[in-house]
């Protein structure tokens, strides 16, 4: 197994190991060791099936069978959830503008996601890309002073912060706005298996819990701004067969849009099931 480094602040693709076959525990070990260093892997060439995903997904913990947003499961297989541009039976897309701002993935459930691991199975001539950033550098990287603030603070998630929501049906959104309320998690994540903490605030959180939107909204700003400085960020340019798995623990990423939306993407996820966190809140006053 060979480990080269993508960029310096996050990301490395995994070379010389057949995922789609099933692996040992020491390349489990292995893998899962250069994944919590580098926070995001990418392995290329990937050729298999759903079955063959889940199975592969399924070395690294339990999966989340997409409850949370159940309009976006790929039909037959609710722990794979279908992120594309490709109209679905004659209707356009609900998740054609998914992923579009800076976020952790299930921040605003219960069980905010461990990690995602996305397929892509088709992609535009040119762009599509996804960029991540390193939050635990981020974190690491905040004035002493600052770390003891962002420390004592919870971040509200509110779903409506969500990209692309307005092309989605109402009646969907309805549903998952009633699925997904508002929800506090503490701002600073402790990683349940390294231990590193990691800055856990994003372009979905709505205010600080105890303080009004107004009060938050600067030091939202700053904090996104912080983790999402060039120099703290991986660029992912996709090749159909990349498997590319992101810790969400310690890493925020964004689906860039930067394509024709006239030539398709498709992308399939599964989702490694976090912790149980936070609680339910009032929303924002916006
Ligand atoms: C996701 C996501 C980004 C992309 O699948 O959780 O945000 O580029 N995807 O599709
Ligand atoms: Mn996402």
């Amino acid at each position: 197994m060979e480990i080269i480094p993508l960029g310096h602040a996050l990301g490395a693709e995994i070379r010389g190991v057949d995922i789609a076959e099933e692996i040992g525990d020491n390349t489990v070990a292995a893998i899962r060791e250069a994944w919590h260093r580098h926070h995001i892997i990418v392995f290329r060439d990937v050729s298999w099936t759903p079955d063959q995903h889940l199975a592969f997904s399924r070395r690294f913990g339990a999966l989340d069978d997409h409850a949370s947003t159940p309009h976006e499961r790929f039909e037959g297989y609710p722990e794979l959830l279908e992120i594309t541009n490709r109209p679905k039976n004659g209707q356009p897309s609900q998740s054609r503008n998914a992923g579009r701002n800076w976020h952790s993935d299930y921040s605003y459930t219960d069980r905010p996601a461990a990690a995602s691991m996305l397929y892509c199975t088709e992609k535009p001539s040119v762009g599509g890309d996804t960029m991540f950033c390193n939050m635990a550098r981020a974190y690491d990287e905040l004035s002493d002073k600052m770390k003891g603030i962002v420390d004592d603070l919870e971040s509200v998630y509110d779903f409506n912060l969500v990209s692309g929501t307005k092309v989605r049906d109402p009646e969907k959104m309805a549903e998952l706005l009633k699925l997904n309320p508002p929800i506090a998690h503490p701002c600073v994540r402790v990683h349940d298996e390294s231990g590193v903490k990691a800055l856990y605030v994003s372009e979905r959180t709505s205010h600080f819990e105890g303080m009004s939107r107004a009060e938050s909204l600067p030091l939202i700003e700053y904090l996104c701004q912080h983790a999402t400085r060039p120099q703290n960020t991986y660029r992912h340019k996709w090749r159909v067969g990349d498997l590319v798995c992101w810790d969400n623990r310690t890493a925020m990423h964004m689906a860039l849009g930067d394509y024709d939306p006239s030539e398709f993407r498709h992308m399939l996820r599964t989702t490694l099931q976090g912790q149980k966190s936070g609680y339910v809140v009032a929303p924002a006053e916006y």
